[in-house]
């Protein structure tokens, strides 16, 4: 009896947590075009992978007829079954002729959030080898972590010019700030605070201290960390261009698929996103070892693995 009881009891509890924690995964699908969408087999890994996350935000479609998101997509709800995805697609962005494609997959029965609107950051200036995909969701019904609406930047970060770019965020936010005054209104911080608070070109002597309550996430593959990101300007980020953000995934964990650099990144403005984000759940996914593959296996998938974290509206 008492055993039957507390597995009753576990059953509830896990469930409970499973039902009420909405997972939000990032993965850098590495060169997903044309080629990777014709297997069949490679693309239905991938959506299985994608499948464990209620929200996802993918960095690296790289197919010029534009056809793979919608493979993708189309295999990620026959993984998915009866509650689909759906999908949020980018333009091409790249100065160049490689040009990417990003990806917010929703699954909006299990998210509980649904898209107001996306659109690539218009990069006036130039900043950017690939201006920022940002899109702002409403919570359907907003819970104990008083989170309504919140925004992410869809970053794919250039590797060499990396830390310059992400400096350049700023300017994106800004531009953010600007453009939706209205979530910025009838806040504690109002539309003229969060803009004087949201430092471009920070210095030691003007450090941001954007407090919105209007969460902002710059979510993807930074290329922060290695050769292009140094641990002296990673401390630099943080203690002063970043110094108002939680770094949700920090250098504890290695996020590409060889374990040797922390590429990929959370970045979270807003202390009610971030207090409602499920602790220790912020982390990687070690597909390698939950399919049983080899390096090489996992390497063909992609050269990244996904980030996570899980949140309770
Ligand atoms: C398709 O992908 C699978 C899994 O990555 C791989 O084993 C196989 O060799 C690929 N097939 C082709 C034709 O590239
Ligand atoms: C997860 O968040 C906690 C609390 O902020 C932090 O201490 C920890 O290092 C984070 N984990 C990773 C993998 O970044």
């Amino acid at each position: 009896m008492m055993q039957i009881v507390s597995n009753v009891l576990f059953l509830t509890i896990v469930l409970g947590t499973y039902v009420s924690a909405v997972r939000i995964g990032s993965f850098n699908l590495h060169q997903y075009g044309s080629k990777k969408a014709a297997n069949a087999t490679l693309t239905n890994v991938v959506a299985k992978i994608i499948n464990d996350f209620d929200l996802a935000i993918i960095q690296e479609i790289t197919d010029a007829s534009l056809r793979a998101p919608h493979v993708l997509h189309d295999a990620l709800n026959q993984v998915s079954g009866k509650n689909p995805y759906t999908l949020i697609l980018s333009g091409r962005a790249g100065r160049s002729n490689t040009k990417e494609q990003y990806i917010f997959f929703n699954r909006e029965a299990t998210s509980g959030v649904e898209l107001v609107n996306a659109y690539l950051y218009e990069d006036v200036p130039d900043n950017f080898e690939r201006p920022p995909f940002i899109g702002t969701f409403k919570v359907k019904k907003p819970g104990k972590s008083g989170v309504k609406f919140f925004t992410i930047m869809n970053v794919h970060l250039r590797p060499d010019a990396a830390y310059a770019e992400l400096l350049s965020m700023r300017v994106a936010i800004e531009d953010f700030i600007t453009k939706h005054p209205q979530y910025f209104d009838e806040t504690s911080t109002s539309f003229n605070d969060a803009l004087e608070q949201n430092v471009v070109d920070a210095t030691v002597d003007n450090k941001p201290s954007l407090k919105t309550n209007h969460p902002i996430l710059i979510v993807g593959d930074f290329n922060a960390d290695c050769s292009y990101i140094s641990l002296r300007r990673q401390l630099m980020l943080r203690t002063i261009s970043y110094v108002d953000f939680t770094w949700v995934i920090n250098n504890q964990v290695k996020t590409n698929t060889r374990q040797t650099c922390t590429y990929d990144r959370v970045f979270i403005n807003g202390d009610k996103f971030v207090n409602a984000i499920v602790p220790n759940s912020n982390t990687t996914v070690h597909f390698q070892e939950q399919l049983g593959m080899t390096l090489d296996e996992a390497l063909d998938i992609s050269d990244h693995i996904p980030i996570k974290f899980d949140i309770e509206w």
